[in-house]
């Protein structure tokens, strides 16, 4: 049950104990007053016609003069009065008082407040005078009085009640204070949910990021031992640098394997320069004593100076992990690497003569994948496949923002 509910029944409660304690003192003293004030009437009615009654006969017969006395007395207030002959004939009866004539109380009240008074009765020779008290006229008086009051406590206890309940509203109403405070604390919560929001998105988008560096920094250099282990025992030396170079490989693909299961948890390696035609060229160069019996060529065309550090180890990456495939899945002689800014857009193009792929494009392998991941996230796409005239050829497209050359 809500505070103000409690309160609201509480003083309804007080209310209703306060009415009818009112209402109770109220007919307690009304049933006293009109007890008294019907008892002394009725007194003073009986001693009235007491002396009346001696003084009769003295006028003539009693019956008939008390019957011209009471006929010009009339009514008489609290008390009813009858002359009966002496065979008992109701021979006059007083007519009713007029005063709050026609109005009643209700037959609960007036049992409540009638008060317990006996008729008296007076002798005369040949006739008898009964006098009754009769209140009903006192209790009509104080129901009116008494129902004014009533109506007036139950409008006092309406009003006071109403006050309270403003009174209580007002300070049970938080103030402005608490609703700023509340404000600012579900604003808080809102940007503490945010915030986690985009902790969750960022540690994602850094797990995506170290895999692929994973990938991309350790699978090119797993890729070159293997390729030159290979060569090392092909070479026909002595038998135990055969068995060595034998060696190497079998580590060399172990290691190849750790790191591919590396990659599905792990992606890191980050390259610091953004400068991505220095970079290419430097790749080419090591690329060409590791591998002399392919033939590479690079051709950089357009300003590559600014292209902004995404954008550059997008590039650098991509070419890393194509050239990397190149010698695992081509059996290429020549490799031609193209970089070119064109108007507000840089195309990358990585084509060899090799034998293209054994089957189709939908393996596990997580290069091309990770290079379409990098270049979506900068806005730009990526395209891979057979070439028309033989070999293999990757060809990436990247917007450049905010370039209107
Ligand atoms: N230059 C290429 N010549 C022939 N086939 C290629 C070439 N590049 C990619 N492929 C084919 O595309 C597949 C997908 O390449 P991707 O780089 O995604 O995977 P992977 O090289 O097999 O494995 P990972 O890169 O994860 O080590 C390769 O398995 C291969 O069949
Ligand atoms: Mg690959």
């Amino acid at each position: 049950m809500s505070l103000r509910l409690r309160l609201n029944l509480l003083i309804a409660v007080l209310s209703l104990g306060f009415l009818a304690t009112l209402t109770w003192l109220q007919i307690d003293s009304h049933r006293s007053l009109i007890q008294e004030e019907i008892g002394a009437s009725h007194r003073v009615t009986v001693q009235m016609l007491s002396t009346a009654a001696q003084a009769s006969s003295v006028f003539g017969p009693a019956p008939s003069v008390m019957l011209g006395f009471l006929q010009r007395l009339g009514p008489v207030h609290a008390d009813e009065i009858r002359l009966y002959s002496a065979d008992g004939v109701v021979r006059y009866s007083s007519p009713s008082s007029t005063f709050m004539a026609g109005r009643h109380a209700p037959d609960w009240f007036e049992a409540l407040m009638r008060p317990k008074l006996e008729a008296t009765v007076i002798g005369l020779q040949g006739a008898r005078i009964e006098i009754i008290p009769d209140a009903s006229s006192a209790i009509v008086e104080a129901w009116g009085s008494m129902a004014a009051v009533f109506l007036l406590g139950l409008g006092f206890v309406t009003v006071l009640h109403a006050v309270l309940l403003l009174f209580l509203r007002r300070l049970l109403r938080p103030t402005e204070a608490d609703a700023r405070r509340l404000v600012a604390t579900s604003q808080e919560l809102a940007e503490n949910r945010e915030v986690m929001r985009l902790i969750q998105a960022g540690i994602e988008d850094e797990r995506k990021r170290l895999a692929r560096e994973l990938h991309d920094e350790l699978g090119q250099s797993v890729t070159a031992i293997r390729l030159i282990a290979t060569s090392i025992a092909r070479s026909g030396g002595a038998h135990g640098r055969a068995q060595g170079a034998g060696k190497i490989n079998e580590i060399a693909a172990g290691l190849y394997d750790s790191v591919h299961r590396i990659v599905r948890e792990l992606r890191p390696a980050i390259l610091e320069q953004p400068d991505i035609a220095a970079a290419l060229v430097e790749l080419g160069r090591e690329w060409r004593v590791r591998h002399p019996d392919i033939e590479l060529t690079l051709a950089l065309d357009g300003d590559l100076g600014d292209l902004g550090e995404a954008l550059a180890l997008a590039v650098f990456r991509s070419v890393q992990e194509a050239l990397t495939n190149v010698l695992k899945h081509a059996g290429a002689v020549r490799v031609r690497l193209a970089l070119t800014r064109r108007d507000n857009r840089l195309e990358v193009a990585i084509e060899d003569d090799g034998s293209g792929p054994a089957e189709d494009l939908t393996g596990s392998g997580r290069g091309l994948f990770g290079m379409r991941e990098r270049v979506a996230a900068l806005g730009g796409s990526l395209d891979a496949g057979v070439r028309p005239e033989g070999g293999f050829s990757v060809r990436i497209m990247l917007p450049l923002q905010g370039d209107s050359s």
